[in-house]
């Protein structure tokens, strides 16, 4: 889809909500496209029709207030970026994880690969990145607490550039869909249906058997592995080892020892010497 107006934007999104029942039956309890609104994990976050049995998705054409990890804002453009999240109620019992980050990550990846896309990683712990390490997606997971009537939740949201990413005017490299090796960028409808199959699946699987069931595909996606990497906030330097295959830490190999980093806490880099 090369029209990028709001009519053809919403028309092209008409058959997808058939196509997901379709693929995974029963595990979808709503799907809206927005024109426009503040931001999709906050809409969800505030929702009253989350339930625990199925995924609730929220598409916007356009954020006024996208948010990102660490209180940043996440910038795109009306049409020419894909942002989106998708929230479920906790089931009784279920604790959120941080590792889910990770999940969601190889979901995206895995989307992105279905349509025969190729040559990008994932940067611990939130970015699908290029080889060279320019920012192509950002995941925010977020959890909200229980209150009356209204069950604690997770959601998780995404933010890929599908075009222009380099006349977005932000201060890190950043990278779109025609960066990357592979076929073509497909079409908005064929791209967020094979996203959402393959988030909802990851997704499901993490629920059910924690880091481990995506941790072959995260090993090779990992942007990070082997390299020397920096924490933006104290300056530590050493080598990532991968992440703890449990908890989903990053894993620094130190003289004095391996240390591990919390997500929560920290933002890395890799660093290119020479
Ligand atoms: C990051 O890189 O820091 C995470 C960016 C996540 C952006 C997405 S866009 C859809 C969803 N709604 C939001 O407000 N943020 C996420």
């Amino acid at each position: 889809m090369t029209d990028d107006s709001l009519i053809s934007w919403l028309t092209a999104l008409d058959a997808l909500p058939e196509r997901l029942e379709r693929e995974l039956p029963g595990r979808w309890s709503g799907l809206e496209f927005l024109p426009s609104v503040d931001s999709t994990n906050g809409r969800l976050l505030d929702s009253e029709e989350l339930v625990s049995y199925g995924f609730r998705v929220c598409v916007a054409r356009e954020q006024t207030a996208g948010r990102g990890r660490r209180g940043r804002s996440w910038v795109s453009s009306g049409g020419s970026g894909l942002t989106f999240s998708l929230a479920r109620a906790l089931v009784p019992g279920e604790a959120p994880a941080p590792a889910l980050t990770l999940a969601i990550g190889v979901g995206l990846a895995r989307g992105l690969f279905r349509c025969g896309l190729d040559g990008f990683g994932f940067k611990w712990p939130n970015d699908l990145v290029t080889r060279n390490g320019a920012k192509l997606a950002g995941i925010l997971v977020e959890a909200r607490p229980g209150a009356p009537g209204r069950p604690p939740a997770l959601v998780a949201g995404v933010g890929l550039n599908r075009r222009g990413a380099r006349g977005l005017g932000l201060d890190r490299a950043a990278a779109d869909l025609a960066d990357l090796g592979g076929e073509p960028a497909p079409d908005l409808p064929d791209l967020l249906y094979a996203i959402l199959v393959e988030l909802v699946s990851a997704w499901e699987a993490f629920a059910r058997e924690g880091l481990g069931s995506v941790l072959d595909d995260y090993r090779r996606l990992d942007h990070l592995f082997g390299q020397q990497v920096q924490v933006v906030e104290s300056g530590l330097e050493g080598i990532a080892e991968g992440v703890d295959p449990v908890d989903g830490a990053l894993l620094l190999r130190r003289p004095e020892g391996l240390q591990r980093l919390y997500s929560g806490d920290v933002s890395v880099r890799r660093v290119d010497r020479g």
